[in-house]
C-alpha cells in the first residue's frame, strides 16, 4: 500500500517535472479565468487531460512528456466558448478552436510535431476531416471526450 502510494506520488511529481513551465505560463494560467465543462474551468481541464495523457502513454511506452505538454496547452483558445458566439459573431468553436490554440500555443512554446498533432486534431470525429496522426494524438481524442464527460458530471477525479 505504502509502496503504491509512493509509486503514485513519483509519478505525479514526474508529470509536473514534464508541464512545469508551461503550467506556470502568464498565458496559460489565463485559461483559469474562462469556465470549460460544469464548474471546471480551462485550466484545470487541460490539467485533467494532460495526466490522463501522461499516465496513459507511459503505460503504452509513448511520449508521455509529449502528450502531456500537449494536453496543457489544447484548449489554449484564450475565451469564454459559452458567450463567444454571441459577443463575436463567430460560431463553430467546436470546429475552430484547436487552430486558435495552436496559434496560441506555438506563439510561446516551441512544438514538436506531436505536440502539434495533439493540438491540431484532438477534437476528432467533430473535425472529422482532421485526424490524428500519431498515437499520442489518438489518445488525446480519448483522454479528452474522457475528462470533459467527467467533468460535466461533475465526478471529483477524471
Ligand atoms: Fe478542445
Ligand atoms: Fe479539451
Amino acid at each position: 500500500m505504502k509502496q503504491r502510494l509512493r509509486r503514485k506520488h513519483r509519478e505525479k511529481e514526474r508529470f509536473y517535472e514534464a508541464i512545469k513551465d508551461i503550467a506556470a505560463h502568464p498565458v496559460v494560467l489565463r485559461m483559469k479565468l474562462y469556465p470549460h465543462h460544469g464548474t471546471t474551468n480551462c485550466y484545470q481541464h487541460c490539467m485533467n487531460v494532460a495526466y490522463n495523457n501522461y499516465r496513459l502513454c507511459r503505460f503504452l511506452h509513448l511520449d508521455a512528456r509529449s502528450a502531456a505538454r500537449a494536453g496543457m496547452l489544447h484548449d489554449l483558445f484564450l475565451y469564454d466558448w459559452h458567450t463567444h458566439a454571441a459577443r463575436t459573431g463567430k460560431h463553430f468553436h467546436g470546429l475552430t478552436h484547436p487552430v486558435e490554440a495552436y496559434q496560441n500555443a506555438k506563439k510561446f512554446f516551441a512544438l514538436n510535431k506531436i505536440e502539434k498533432d495533439i493540438i491540431l486534431n484532438h477534437m476528432w470525429p467533430v473535425t472529422f476531416y482532421r485526424l490524428p496522426r500519431t498515437k499520442e494524438g489518438w489518445i488525446t481524442t480519448l483522454t479528452d471526450k474522457y475528462c470533459g464527460v467527467c467533468e460535466t458530471s461533475r465526478r471529483k477525479r477524471p
